[in-house]
Formats: structure tokens, C-alpha cells, sequence
């Protein structure tokens, strides 16, 4: 596919994701990690037009230069920038204001890539394709939240559904020999930087879930009083449950005894079968402590990946976010995206319901705080 379709298709799949929102979903911020859509849609156009139209882009004019202070999202070495928990604080510029410089992007881009167009600007532009890419999943994360925390929880589509996902008939854990694995980005095609240098890893004998744990079975661990039980929380995640006053996933409610959850079609009761979404690390980790059982490393999860159907959640691992053996960061601002992030994270692996198609891979390296939990994520077990 040539870059310019490319470009137009990611460019028109945002458009659409944000079709179903009114003016006012546009602009709160109801907690610091969830950005309000109209930033969103700002910030994807600034990396295009920071990253590419300005740099190499011969008589370009910018949009308009205060908008690198309100889009600039962590980039040091492109400025300052509006302070993160302040996004939703500004009520300009308007969505209308954001889509004319959507606009303006678009069609400078369109001439742009008329051009000649080097291979240091096409691996751009398909950092920027996969950037927005990552902003959809963010889109639809955030759109949930922000309506999802609405007294009355109106739904996002009434039309939505979830695509189809093949699961395993089996039960049996996948059992994986000892021995050297290779991990980590190798070949054709795209990877973000956090998947290189591809590497060995040796790994003891170990035991991997075909499956995701489902509502249901989450289920069982609060009626056992799961939330109530130190014995299977780190210190950390005890005082987050208490602090926060947590007893269930993000999103459940339970109505008169009955377990219902918040979904894009609004409040519905729980779906059993489904695989249970939005819980922390630490959810994670003390459910499987109550099994007796434990999360797998990302290495366990990659050896095995091709063994099991992944996708419909993201799921935890028990790794630490780190820098892979002759990890780089590239020279100037790019060099911000990833490696900045290698602390205090836990890696994630798999993709989610909302990543768009075709947007992960099983070398692909997901990573949040222990405690966030409004990604769609899930638990495999292993032993
Ligand atoms: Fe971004």
C-alpha cells in the first residue's frame, strides 16, 4: 500500500472512532491518565507536522505555533508543553478549531508525499502511522472512561461489537520444555524500538494457560473474599485496594446483588464467559496467587504465543518494563517514545479488543504502571 492511502486510512479510522461522540465528550479529563479526545486528535496531527511537514517539508507554514505547547505531549527536546493533568482544563482551541488543523495537516501531507520521499522519512511516517495507531486504542480507552464514569453511563455506540476472536477448546495448560528461546523483534516490516535487539533467554521447564481467566472465574475470587485476604497482595497493591476502597474490576457495579459491568453499549450485566477485563497488575498477580499459580514473564509468553490465541486482552506479565540487551535509543526526540518509560512499569503482551487490526504482533512490548487499569486487560496464568 503506497503512504499516501496509508495515511489517509489510519487519518479517517480516528475520525470514525470519534464519529459517535458529542461536542461536550470532547473535552473532559476525568483523571490524569485518560486524555480528553479532542487532545487526542491534536496531539496525532502535531506528530505529523512536528516530525515530518516541519523538518522536510521545503515552505511549510505551521498551523500555528502555540499549538506545540498545547500538543507536545513528552517530548523535552520539542519544548514545553501544557502540564499533563491540565488537558482537560482547556476549552481552546475547540474541537471545530482541532478539525481545521486536522484539515490543514492532511492536505499538506497529501502534497507532501507527492514528492520524492527518503527512507528516513518513510520509517517516519510509519512511526507516525503506528503512533496514531496507538492513540485509537487510547481513544477508545479514554471514550470509555469518560462515559463509563458518567452517573447516567451512556453508551459509546449502541453498535459496537467486539470482532470475533477464535479460543481454545482445551483446558490443559501448554507445557514448554527448558531450554534457550530467542525473544524479541527479528525481519521485515516494523517494530517499535522497545522490541530490539532480538536475544536469547534461557528459560526453566514451565507451564502456560491456552486460555484467559474469565469473569467468571475473577468471580469466584471476590466471593472467596479474595479482596480481603493479604496473603495474596504485594504490600504496594494491599495499600492501593485499601486506599482506593477496590473489590472489583474497574467498570463492575454491583446493582441489588447483581454484577453488571460498564461496556461501549452501556451498563449491562456481567457477561460470565467473557475474559475479565480492566484489573491492575496487582489484581493480576493476587488472583493468581489465589490459584496457587503465577503470571508468566514476557519471555514465557512470547516462547509460547504461537501455542495459543492471543488478542483479546492484554495481558500482564510478571516482567519489569526493561531495556533488551544493545537496546538504543535513536538520536534526537524520537529517541523520547520508549526508553524514557523503563521504570516502574510492568510489561504487557498480547493486544486488546480495541488495538487496531493488524497493530500488534508477538514481539510487541505494552507497558503501564501496576495500579492503572482502564486498558482492556487481562490475566493468563501460568506455573
Ligand atoms: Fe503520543
Amino acid at each position: 500500500m503506497d503512504l499516501i492511502t496509508r495515511y489517509q486510512e489510519v487519518r479517517r479510522r480516528t475520525e470514525k472512532i470519534c464519529s459517535y461522540l458529542q461536542t461536550e465528550d470532547y473535552v473532559v479529563q476525568p483523571v490524569v491518565d485518560v486524555s480528553p479526545p479532542k487532545w487526542h486528535i491534536g496531539h496525532v496531527t502535531w506528530f505529523f507536522e512536528t516530525f515530518i511537514l516541519k523538518p522536510y517539508f521545503m515552505g511549510y507554514e505551521e498551523y500555528n505555533p502555540d499549538y506545540n505547547y498545547v500538543f507536545n505531549s513528552y517530548y523535552e527536546t520539542v519544548g514545553n508543553r501544557v502540564i499533563r493533568t491540565d488537558r482537560g482544563n482547556l476549552s481552546r482551541p475547540t474541537v471545530i478549531e482541532i478539525y481545521s488543523y486536522r484539515k490543514y495537516v492532511d492536505e499538506a501531507m497529501a502534497n507532501f508525499l507527492r514528492g520524492e520521499i527518503s527512507n528516513d522519512v518513510k520509517e517516519l511516517m510509519v512511526l507516525g502511522f503506528n503512533h496514531e495507531e496507538q492513540h485509537q486504542e487510547l481513544l477508545m480507552t479514554d471514550i470509555k472512561y469518560i462515559l463509563g464514569h458518567n452517573p447516567l453511563f451512556p453508551a459509546y455506540n449502541p453498535e459496537y461489537s467486539a470482532p470475533h476472536f477464535e479460543e481454545s477448546a482445551a483446558d490443559s495448560f501448554i507445557k514448554m520444555d527448558e531450554g534457550i528461546y530467542e525473544i524479541g523483534f527479528n525481519g521485515e516490516g516494523f517494530s517499535f524500538d522497545n522490541e530490539l535487539n532480538r536475544h536469547k533467554v534461557y528459560l526453566n521447564a514451565y507451564e502456560i494457560s491456552p486460555k484467559l481467566v474469565t469473569n467468571a472465574e475473577y468471580l469466584e475470587f471476590i466471593n472467596s473474599g479474595g479482596y480481603h485476604d493479604f496473603r495474596h497482595w504485594h504490600a504496594e497493591g494491599w495499600d492501593w485496594i485499601n486506599t482506593n476502597k477496590v473489590e472489583a474490576p474497574l467498570y463492575w457495579h454491583n446493582i441489588d446483588g447483581e454484577w453488571h459491568n460498564y461496556t461501549y453499549h452501556g451498563l449491562e450485566q456481567l457477561h460470565l464467559k467473557a475474559p475479565v477485563t480492566h484489573v491492575s497488575y496487582f489484581e493480576a498477580y493476587a488472583f493468581a496467587s489465589w490459584k496457587g499459580l503465577r503470571l508468566p514473564t514476557e519471555f514465557e509468553w512470547e516462547a509460547a504465543a504461537t501455542q495459543f490465541y492471543w488478542g483479546q486482552r492484554w495481558e500482564w506479565t510478571e516482567s519489569s518494563y526493561l531495556p533488551y540487551p544493545g537496546f538504543a535509543k535513536a538520536p534526537g526526540a524520537i529517541g523520547e517514545y520508549n526508553g524514557k518509560f523503563m521504570v516502574n512499569q510492568k510489561v504487557l503482551r498480547g493486544a486488546s479488543e480495541v488495538t487496531p487490526p493488524g497493530h500488534s504482533r508477538i514481539t510487541y512490548r505494552n507497558f503501564f504502571q501496576t495500579n492503572l487499569r482502564w486498558q482492556f486487560t487481562g490475566i493468563r496464568l501460568a506455573k
